[in-house]
């Protein structure tokens, strides 16, 4: 049977002007579920640092790591769109290096890539397209370099905004992010350019809105002050681990019928997750 197709960045294009969701996956599990959700835009983002990974910034995020996640979340998904961020090094130093760089994150899977960078970044998106693979920009604030001094400060600077929104239009980027853009210029932004918008923290203006998946299932302590949690995640799974350390203390795991029932040959040959042995229709 032929492989199901993605959503393509052409067709994430052409909505422009209706309201859609995308959301951060890091992994097989939970990527199908936000597909599961009806969600069809997935980003596997270099937030993977701290919301993952445990480091205290994005910077740390290397080639292998964005290769290895992206891979997982194509695994775990069917038709979604997989756009995968471009880690801090791997596009900077020339186009040659970030041509490369893409290629290899298509290797593992991603439908397109985002780097970040508004007029600065315009020579890398035109040959990162030039070399066929479709890539949303981002403007606003720029995590990865965020702490080396422009900061996490809401960007209010109007005339470079707009110039790098029109700018990264005509490099040829399919679509936008907008981090923490004043609400109104991010509204001035989605109603001029032709390329949808995507917001976080930018106000309801955007085409899109994304969200890191750690935020929405509250599955991160210090999650940003424009992000909903839709769930308490982390609560859930502290609960469920005290009451398997309970019971594992306690004597009550594994329950008595669990030891003593003789497991059937099928069982036994059974494999232990099913996700990694289960295809997506
Ligand atoms: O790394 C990330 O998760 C992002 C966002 C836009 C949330 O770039």
């Amino acid at each position: 049977m032929a492989a199901a197709r993605r959503l393509t960045s052409a067709a994430i294009r052409g909505r422009k002007g209706s309201r859609f969701p995308v959301v951060t996956a890091y992994d097989a599990p939970f990527a199908r579920c936000a597909e599961d959700a009806g969600i069809d835009i997935l980003l596997v983002g270099d937030s993977l640092g701290m919301v993952v990974l445990g480091y205290d910034s994005t910077a740390p995020v290397d080639l292998e790591d964005m290769c290895r996640h992206t891979a997982a979340v194509v695994r775990g998904s069917a038709r979604a769109h997989v756009i995968v961020d471009m880690p801090l090094g791997s596009y900077q130093p020339s186009d040659a290096d970030a041509i490369r760089a893409a290629i290899a994150l298509v290797k593992s899977g991603a439908t397109s890539v985002k780097l970040e960078g508004g007029e600065t970044a315009c020579a890398r998106i035109a040959a990162i397209v030039g070399a066929g693979i479709p890539v949303v920009a981002h403007i606003g604030v720029l995590p990865q370099t965020a702490g080396l001094g422009a900061g996490y400060r809401r960007k209010n600077d109007r005339e470079q905004l707009l110039a790098d929104g029109r700018a990264v239009e005509a490099a040829g980027a399919y679509a936008v992010v907008l981090e923490m853009v004043d609400p109104a210029i991010a509204a001035e932004l989605t109603a001029s350019l032709t390329i949808p918008t995507i917001g976080i923290g930018s106000g309801a203006a955007c085409d899109a809105q994304v969200l890191v998946m750690h935020d929405v299932l509250g599955l991160y302590p210090d999650a940003p002050p424009f992000a909903t949690r839709y769930a308490e995640l982390g609560n859930i799974a502290t609960e469920a681990f005290r009451s398997f350390g309970r019971d594992v203390r306690e004597g009550a795991f594994p329950p008595a019928a669990a030891v003593t029932t003789t497991p059937s040959a099928a069982a036994l040959d059974a494999p232990v997750y099913a996700i990694s042995s289960k295809p997506r229709a």
